[in-house]
């Protein structure tokens, strides 16, 4: 499977990114840099990543609008073709925009155990509450500024004697720890069987009257009481796939699926010659919404006349 394709913004030294960068180097790391942005030219960061090889691209957002230097910078990244964004030391309020179209896509690294010391002069803040600890947190960035779900965090004691600047350095060995491994664990986290079949469970659920029930040892959904209509299959009989097996309206269309698209359709053993269609879940990003309809296709070949006129009602609404 390819590697998830990560841009890091920054505003200055940038020495998260090249923890990044250079987690990113290794064999095994789920991620590659694709892109390294900042909203400085100058920021001494980007010297770094283009001379370690990776693309950048530095403007300053003086006199431009919020939401059209979020767009500049949202171009850039649709660009470099990343999927995911780490924020690392951008110093730059986000527009609602922005954060809305790479909602739970975007990383921020914080100096503080959050929720305390959203904002800045965070190591001041927890020397002065007299914390025993202060240190770092990882979390998906949401419109309000350091607030959202945390996914990881490092404490790191406060020492006696510890200046601003000595207890600084000391949380910055642990940002670079705590950020490429979280990065790694969340990127990793959508190809998990256990994610997926959350997904399509979610969908399949959300149609009329359906029930969830396992089927030769695969979770499988139905109308209650009624026939199937879509299978989530993990490594069955050993083959290795994951992905969800859904009804066509009949063979001519299944065929018709895989000879166009053969890295993602496929015929399923033991599912007869009705129609029946794999749809593969572990290629390098799953088009959610081609899933949903195809789920309420699925659905809609063998639901009762009642239900499915319901939904024409609605959908001609
Ligand atoms: C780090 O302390 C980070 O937690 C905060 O900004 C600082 C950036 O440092 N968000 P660097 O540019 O990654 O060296």
């Amino acid at each position: 499977m390819s590697k998830a394709k990560v841009a890091v913004l920054i505003s200055g030294r940038g020495s998260n990114m090249a923890a990044l960068l250079y987690a990113a180097k290794a064999g095994t790391c789920p991620y590659e840099i694709v892109l390294v942005a900042a909203n400085d030219p100058d920021a001494a960061g980007l010297t770094l990543a283009a001379a370690e090889g990776i693309a950048t691209f530095g403007q300053s957002h003086k006199g431009i609008k919020r939401a059209e230097f979020d767009a500049i910078i949202d171009a850039q990244l649709r660009k470099a073709g990343a999927q995911f964004v780490a924020l690392a030391g951008y110093m730059r309020l986000l527009s609602p925009e922005f954060v809305g179209k790479w909602a739970g896509r975007m990383l921020n690294i914080h100096p503080s155990l959050l929720p305390k010391y959203k904002g800045l002069d965070t190591h001041q803040r927890a020397m002065d509450a007299g914390d025993s600890h202060a240190g770092c947190s990882v979390h998906v960035v949401t419109a309000e500024l350091d607030d959202g779900p945390v996914l990881g965090q490092t404490p790191v004691a406060i020492l006696p004697g510890d200046t601003i600047d000595t207890l600084a350095a000391r949380i910055l060995i642990a940002e670079h720890q705590l950020y490429s491994r979280t990065l790694a664990d969340f990127v990793m986290r959508e190809r998990t069987p256990d994610y997926l079949l959350d997904r399509v469970r979610a969908l399949a659920l959300a149609l009329p009257q359906v029930d969830e029930v396992t089927s030769h040892g695969m979770p499988c959904f139905g109308i209650e009481k009624g026939k199937k209509f879509a299978y989530f299959t993990q490594d069955h009989h050993g083959d290795g796939v994951l992905a969800i097996i859904v009804k066509t309206s009949a063979p001519e269309e299944q065929a018709m699926l895989i000879e166009n698209d053969p890295d993602l359709f496929y015929r399923p053993a033991y599912f007869g010659t009705a129609g029946w269609v794999g749809i593969r879940l572990d290629g390098d990003e799953v088009d959610w919404d081609h899933i949903a309809e195809r789920l309420a296709r699925s659905w809609r070949t063998v639901a009762p006349r009642k239900l499915t006129g319901l939904m024409d009602a609605a959908d001609a609404f």
